[in-house]
């Protein structure tokens, strides 16, 4: 077995929960004027729960540092991990970057919109706040209709982390924005679930050869195929090494825990289910694929079909919380293929695991 101490990320002060928190739902064929309420929020100064095809994000205006401020305070986020800024179309990327290199544009011609954040050296409009001190900028145009339109009624660029307390799953529902940010932020917009499931994939172009930071449903072949080479950053499926310095602050960061103690279980069927019903006992609990459950002894979770990526991304957030929601305190998780399909879930399972793996 392979453990490692988890970054317990315990000790923020978060604020006092004295907000009253509103949510409004919002569908993909509404008008501008149904964003009123939420853009002037915005331009106020004040933080949003909105959709994306993603995860749900915490948003606010990308050039108001006291806005920032607010995202990082909501959420008892680490001050030195940097947001992504969001736009509703690619020409608005000229604002937030010094230079689109021509791959760059390439790479947004066929993924924008969508689940693709682009890395490059920022523009003096960004500040520092946003980038946590870093002269990139992470930028992401979403094809959530929603949230596209949401950024198109603000009037400006969106700063927007996933809507989570620091450390916790990522939302997918505007439910989990509420029950992790109920009091500390003034509106939720409900666009419904989000479909892709997992984080957009987060791709380092500001130079040399383009590395892939966080995978996510563009995969590597995708980002090949446009590309030619990129690099995998080595923390992508592996802890950071002590005094080894993050590519991408996030990495350093516990994430996706659930209250439960997760482990990864690599092998055979066969020998996942002898290991979880020999280990059987009250609090424990498994998460499998579909089809898989009726060899366990234990309440089963099926967190999407062996064979389609995007299924098992889909669910597999919701189903970290819903394992908090039935208090158990254990869950042993049938590993994915490793191929680069399955990329985004291997990254977000072994840090929910926080790097615990069993091979039976
Ligand atoms: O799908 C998504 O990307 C969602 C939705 C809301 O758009 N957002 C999201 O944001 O996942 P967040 O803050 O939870 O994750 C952003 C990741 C973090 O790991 C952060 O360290 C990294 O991107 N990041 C942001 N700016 C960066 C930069 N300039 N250089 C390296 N890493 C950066
Ligand atoms: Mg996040």
């Amino acid at each position: 077995m392979h453990l490692l101490p988890p970054t317990r990320q315990k000790n923020y002060s978060l604020p006092v929960n004295k907000l009253k928190t509103e949510v409004i739902k919002i569908n993909e064929n509404d008008g501008l004027e149904k964003y009123e309420k939420a853009a002037k929020l915005i331009l106020g100064g004040e933080v949003v729960g909105m959709p994306t095809e993603t995860v749900y994000g915490l948003a606010g205006n990308a050039y108001d540092e006291k806005a920032i401020l607010k995202i990082f305070e909501a959420k008892g986020r680490p001050q030195d991990n940097p947001l992504i800024v969001h736009i509703s179309e690619f020409k608005e990327i000229y604002d937030l970057v010094s230079e689109v290199p021509e791959n760059a544009k390439k790479l947004a011609e066929k993924f924008w919109p969508g689940p693709l954040t682009i890395i490059l050296p920022k523009s003096e409009k960004v500040p520092y706040c946003v980038t946590a001190g870093l002269s990139t900028v992470a930028v992401r145009c979403p094809s959530h209709k929603v949230a596209n339109n949401f950024i198109k009624a603000c009037g400006v660029p969106i700063a927007a982390p996933s809507a989570n307390l620091s450390g916790k799953p990522s939302p997918t529902k505007a439910q989990h924005v509420y029950d992790d940010l109920n009091g500390r932020i003034p509106l939720i917009i409900d666009g419904g679930e989000s479909l892709e499931g997992v984080e957009s994939t987060v791709i380092f172009m500001a130079e040399g050869t383009p590395k892939l930071l966080r995978p996510g449903n563009v995969t590597l072949g995708q980002l090949k195929s446009v590309l030619g080479e990129v690099l995998v950053d080595k923390a992508v499926l592996n802890p950071l090494e002590k005094n080894q310095k993050a590519s991408s602050p996030g990495m350093k960061y516990k994430h996706y825990s659930p209250n439960a103690d997760v482990t990864l279980v690599k092998g055979s069927y066969e020998n996942f289910c002898e290991f979880v019903n020999s280990h059987n006992k009250a609090g424990v609990s498994a998460m499998v694929f579909k089809g898989e459950g009726e060899n366990l002894s234990c309440p089963c979770f099926v967190y999407g079909d062996r064979n389609d990526y995007r299924s098992i991304s889909n669910r597999l957030f919701d189903t970290l919380r819903e394992l908090d929601n039935e208090k158990f305190t254990c869950c042993y998780v049938r590993c994915p293929d490793e191929t680069d399909d399955d990329l985004a879930v291997m990254n977000r399972l072994l840090r929910a695991a926080a790097f615990k793996v069993t091979e039976v």
